[in-house]
This record gives C-alpha cells, structure tokens and sequence, in this order.
C-alpha cells in the first residue's frame, strides 16, 4: 500500500478507558488547576482525542439552556489549529442536543483559554470560586440557642424535606448565569453522599438549616430565607469541620458562584484559602 501523505493531527472520538485516562492527562497539561480524573461516560456527551496533545468534551450542562464545551490543547502544540478544529467538532454536536446555548469553564489565570473563548461569542456570566481547607483539630462549636441538629445518617428520611423546605429555595437564590436544572430526583442522588458529615437544624420542628457532604468536597449548604445572618451557616460549617476532623478526612473543598456570594465570606471567616476564580463563560450556538 502507498504511504499515506501526512494528514496533520487526527481527531478520534475516545473509545475505551485507556482513552479515558490519556484524556485525563492531556487535561491536567493543558489546564493544570483542573479535575485530575477522567471525564465520565454520560448519555450524549461526545468527547475527542487529537493524537496525544488535545482533548475536547460537549454534552449536556447543568444549565437547563446550555451545551458545556471544553478545549483542551497542551501547551506546546497551541496556536496550529487544533483548537479551532476541535471546536468545529463540539459545535456541531452542540447542534444535535436541541439547547440554544454554549457553556463553558475557563481558568481565569489561562489569558489564552478566555480570549480563545471570548473569540468564539462566550462572554463571562459568572465565576466559580474554589475554596480549601486543611483540617487540623477542630472543635465542636458551642450549640446555637434554639436550634437542634441532627445528620442524614442519624434520619436520612430527613434528605427528601430539606429539599422541599429549604434546599429548592437555596438553589434559587444561587447567583448563576441561568436556571440550574436541579431536580427532586438530582437531589436524592447526589447530596448528602456522605451522610453522617451531612447537617440539618431544626428550630421546632421546622428545618432552618442545612449543610451537606459530599466525596470529601462541601454539598450545598442553606438557610431558609428567614433565618438568614444569624450565624446559622458558620455554625453548620463548623459542625462540619468538628466531624471531618474526627472523621480524619485531610482536606475540605467548597465551591461557591460570584465574587459577593454570602457563602464565600463565611469559608473565609472559617479559615478556608480561596483559589483565583474559574470563569463560567456563555454564548449562543452559531447557527
Ligand atoms: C484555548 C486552547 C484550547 C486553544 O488551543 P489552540 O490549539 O492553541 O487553538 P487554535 O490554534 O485553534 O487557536 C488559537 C489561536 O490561534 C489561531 N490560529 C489558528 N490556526 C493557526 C495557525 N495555523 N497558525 C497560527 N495561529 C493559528 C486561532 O485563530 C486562534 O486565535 P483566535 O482565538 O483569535 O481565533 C488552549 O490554549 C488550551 O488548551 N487552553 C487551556 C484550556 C482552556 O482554557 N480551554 C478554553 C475553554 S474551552
């Protein structure tokens, strides 16, 4: 068979797990802050592999109205076009997924990655804070007046009435560039992971508070619209702190939205570092 002529740099949807792992690795090269682990196989999520140097994900977002798409170019092959072909690939199969808009997460410490974003009609709606703290010996907060804690472990029934009493208001009055796409259903499979770090305080018999856990990372924490600035969340991140303390848990991660988010004013009263932000970027699908 003749030689082939050279035909530039190959794009292949990833197949097997090996796949997975390279696309891992080329990620953490290109975008050295973020997720190490390998992207998850979900219903319509098409991801791309270019050789060993580029990697590229769309599928469905959070966001009800938006395709997330992400680039990933290692730095020593940048500025050849692989971007752009990359791209290509993600906004057509943005087309197929029936939203009307573009979605995705830049380092804002990358220049290239937001102007490449920015030059494509993203524009910035909003900023995901990352927040960490090393646990050390934490002590059991002094309890709050009138309020009563229990965890999901000691009444996981409790998990389906946070939601409906407080936690579908908390993810409301999240500032987020549009509507979470945050169900019933969600809620019962993702928070409270980890149970017996997941708090609820009741004042009476009616929930005021909650602040869940997750895979060694925070859940959402919220207070009922009434009961908000009175120390409620500090005490339940505390109650926090106290468990994974005797839980030997290293590290705490929280992520927080904007740069006026309540919630991040209380993580740095706690003590928790605050990372330099990651920019949620939107924008609508050329047609
Ligand atoms: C952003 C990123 C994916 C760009 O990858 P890349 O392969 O350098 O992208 P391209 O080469 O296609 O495009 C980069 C620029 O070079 C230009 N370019 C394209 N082909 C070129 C060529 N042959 N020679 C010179 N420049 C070229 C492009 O026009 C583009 O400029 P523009 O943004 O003004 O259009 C890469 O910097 C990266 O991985 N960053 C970290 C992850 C990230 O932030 N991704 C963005 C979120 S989706």
């Amino acid at each position: 068979m003749p030689a082939q002529p050279d035909q530039g740099p190959v794009i292949r949807e990833a197949g097997p797990d090996e796949d997975l792992e390279l696309f891992a690795a080329i990620r953490l090269a290109a975008s050295p802050r973020d997720w190490p682990g390998p992207p998850r196989r979900e219903p319509g999520r098409l991801m791309l592999l270019c050789d060993d140097v580029a990697c590229a994900l769309a599928g469905r977002s959070g966001l009800a109205d938006s395709v997330t798409v992400q680039v990933y170019v290692e730095p020593a092959s940048r500025g050849a076009g692989i971007g752009q072909a990359l791209w290509e690939r993600l906004v057509d199969h943005a087309r197929t997924l029936g939203r009307p808009s573009l979605f995705s997460t830049v380092d804002a410490e990358s220049p290239e990655g937001v102007a490449f974003a920015q030059h494509r009609g993203l524009v910035e709606v909003g900023r995901e804070v990352e927040a960490r703290r090393r646990i050390g010996d934490e002590p059991m907060p002094a309890p709050l007046p009138g309020i009563d804690v229990v965890t999901i472990a000691e009444r996981p029934d409790l998990l389906e009435a946070v939601w409906l009493a407080i936690g579908a208001d908390g993810y409301a009055d999240i500032p987020s560039p549009s509507e979470l796409a945050m169900t019933l259903q969600d809620w019962l499979d993702e928070e409270a992971a980890v149970p017996e770090g997941s708090f609820v305080a009741f004042e009476g018999d009616r929930i005021v508070g909650y602040a869940g856990m997750l895979e060694d990372e925070h859940g959402l924490t919220t207070v009922a619209r009434s009961h908000r600035g009175r120390g409620l969340a500090t005490y339940l991140k505390r109650r926090q702190l106290a468990w994974a303390s005797s839980a030997g848990v290293a590290e705490l991660v929280s992520y927080t939205q904007g740069i006026n988010d309540p919630m991040q004013r209380v993580n740095e009263k706690l003590g928790y570092e605050i990372a330099p932000p990651w920019l949620k970027m939107k924008g609508p699908i050329p047609r």
